[in-house]
């Protein structure tokens, strides 16, 4: 070893000990005769220190030539600092050094290693190992770690097995676009990888396998945000014989074991929302139930009265931001334009305020009494202080932009507390959505989605009126993962793929493989898959999935780092016959 101890370990106990330490410079300090260096390395810092006249001559001299992130090695005697550091878990020795070298000279790095770094996104990213060398890059990659392994200890003691499956497949037409790889053995033939191993692990159930699970690399060629990367992780999940509550049950468990053990958080049970509900409360099939802010319509009290934007609106919606009465005319303004972004597309804002003294005062008091006033205030269970927002208009787009209102305000009011975690379970979403441009339906969920029990009878006569036996786990806003029961039958199946617009032929060339397998006695079975890499951001109440991976792609799906994608040569282009040699 090129070390006997690390840069996070020496205490006070260790004073009269020789050590030897290897790692990087953080910075030195040169006062003349006395030169200090702080030496980093995974575990944390550690100060060393030389003398004139008691250290090494050479050694001194050598100090003195020491630049940033040079990688040094150092033998020294662990004493005690007369001025101590309280800050760090090392600030109470230092190192007086007896040996001094330098393995490998370091060129200034383009950005600070500090918790706070003077580096811009896309420059960390093309210095990604340097930027992995600071605090906060290198914790979110320990916490990872931590997860993947109490997530295999939970997981190993319920007896599930974890497999591997492929990543070459087969292109599909349904879910996301697909990253492609030629085949260089198969002439004009590509595989495809995987967007999940949702099939494969249908596959596994029919094989006997009852409990499998896989924490597993998917690619989606999608549009990218911060929760999105095209390469990302799942904890993917499937198990035989069970039912929907079954799986609710396991998983909850999951979660529960990771915030108790990496968080040493107790969640409580988690409350079930059926997907109508989300919508009609709050706009979204991932509500953020940190706060409040409950929509309530309001379409029977406002209608009738001579407001024209309300008389023609399908819907009229509002919430109540407690205790922001206060709001002035400016950030009222800043509100309105926030909903009138072409994004959310509201043609205007309607502000009640519940003023302190238990007066009303609103935008619209032209068209709307006090008496009249008083009777929105009640239905929205306003008090003094209140501010309450309405938005007007067509009820998909209005719940929409109120939603992201009621985040935006949420934020400003700092209700969206990092440490703070409110799970929940979104159930009965619809199986199907229709879209207009294609002119058919889609699987909300994926195409082996079962239906809803209580609406298997639509499926013949209705079926975009079924609910799906599907569910998806939000905390704070995010979907954290989601899965359904299995369509199980052959049958089922082929009807969902002629609902969804393949003919028969198509279902069978894309899917027969697995069709065909529910023939041999597949049997009754269910499943989701967590995102890992939100999984990760979340318990660290981080928005952004990128400083949880390793080497991530920036927002064009480039990897800045090592410059890909990258275009090939000819002679590889001919060998994947993608083009024609026409020599
Ligand atoms: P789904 O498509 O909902 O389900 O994906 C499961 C979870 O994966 C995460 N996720 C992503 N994370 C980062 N970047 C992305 N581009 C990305 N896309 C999805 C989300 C999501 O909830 N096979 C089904 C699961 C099942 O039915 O068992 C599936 O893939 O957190």
């Amino acid at each position: 070893m090129l070390r006997t101890k690390t840069c996070g370990e020496l205490r006070i106990e260790h004073v009269g000990q020789t050590v030897t330490l290897s790692g990087w410079v953080q910075r030195t300090r040169d006062k003349g005769a006395m030169v200090w260096i702080d030496l980093r390395d995974r575990y944390g810092i550690t100060q060393l220190i030389l003398e004139e006249g008691v250290s090494d001559a050479a050694h001194l001299t050598l100090a003195k030539s020491l630049g940033r992130e040079d990688v040094i090695q150092a033998e020294g005697l662990v004493i005690e600092r007369s001025a101590k550091n309280a800050n760090i878990p090392t600030g109470e020795i230092e190192l007086k050094i007896t040996s001094l070298k330098v393995m490998n000279k370091a060129k200034t790095p383009p950005f600070t290693i500090e918790d706070d770094t003077d580096g811009g996104d896309e420059l960390r990213m093309k210095y990604r190992y340097l930027d992995i060398r600071r605090n906060p890059v290198r914790s979110a990659l320990e916490l990872r770690h931590r997860l993947s392994i109490e997530i295999r200890k939970y997981m190993d003691a319920l007896n599930f097995l974890e497999i591997e499956t492929p990543y070459l497949i087969k292109s599909t037409p349904e879910g996301a676009r697909d990253f492609v790889v030629p085949s260089r053995m198969n002439p004009g033939e590509f595989y495809a990888l995987p967007q999940s191993p949702q099939t494969f692990k249908q596959l596994l159930m029919v094989g006997g396998i009852d409990r499998y699970y896989q924490i597993v690399k998917c690619f989606r060629d999608e549009d990218l945000r911060a929760d999105r990367q095209p390469e990302f992780t799942q904890i993917d999940c499937e198990m035989a014989f069970v039912e929907r509550k079954d799986i609710l049950d396991t998983f909850e468990g999951l979660i529960k074991h990771l915030f108790k053990k990496v968080l040493n958080v107790e969640l409580p049970e988690f409350p079930h929302m059926t997907y109508a509900d989300a919508m009609q409360y709050y706009g979204c099939d991932k509500p953020d139930l940190r706060f409040d802010m409950k929509f309530v319509e309001l379409n029977n009290l406002v209608k009738g009265k001579g407001f024209p934007v309300f008389d023609a609106a399908e819907l009229v919606v509002g919430i109540n931001a407690q205790q922001a009465a206060s709001y002035t005319r400016k950030q009222l303004d800043a509100l309105t334009d926030f909903v009138k972004k072409p994004q959310l597309g509201a043609t205007g804002l309607v502000y009640l305020r519940y003023n302190e003294d238990s007066t009303l005062k609103s935008s619209v008091d032209k068209f709307y009494s006090p008496e009249e006033l008083q009777k929105w205030a009640t239905a929205f269970n306003a008090k003094p202080g209140d501010l309450i927002l309405v938005l007007a208009g067509g009820a998909d787009k209005t719940r929409k932009a109120l939603s992201e209102l009621r985040l935006h305000l949420a934020e400003e009011l700092g209700l969206r507390d990092p440490k703070v975690f409110k799970p929940l379970w979104v159930i009965d979403f619809p199986l199907l959505e229709y879209n207009e441009d294609e002119k058919r339906f889609f699987a909300m969920h994926h195409p082996f989605t079962s239906p809803h029990a209580d609406d298997v009878h639509l499926m013949n006569s209705d079926p975009g009126k079924a609910r799906a036996n599907a569910y998806d786990m939000v905390i704070n806003g995010v979907e954290l993962g989601g899965g359904s029961v299995r369509i199980h039958n052959r049958e089922l199946q082929k009807h969902m793929f002629s609902i969804l617009g393949f003919s028969d032929e198509e279902a069978q060339n894309q899917f027969g493989f697995l069709m065909n397998a529910f023939e041999y006695g597949a049997p009754p079975h269910a499943g989701l898959a967590f995102g890992f890499d939100r999984m990760c951001a979340i318990f660290s109440g981080k928005d952004s999935i990128r400083d949880f991976i390793a080497f991530p792609k920036n927002n064009s799906g480039r990897d800045v780092m090592i410059d890909s994608p990258s275009f090939i040569d000819q002679k590889q282009l001919e060998e994947l016959s993608l083009i024609v040699n026409k020599k």
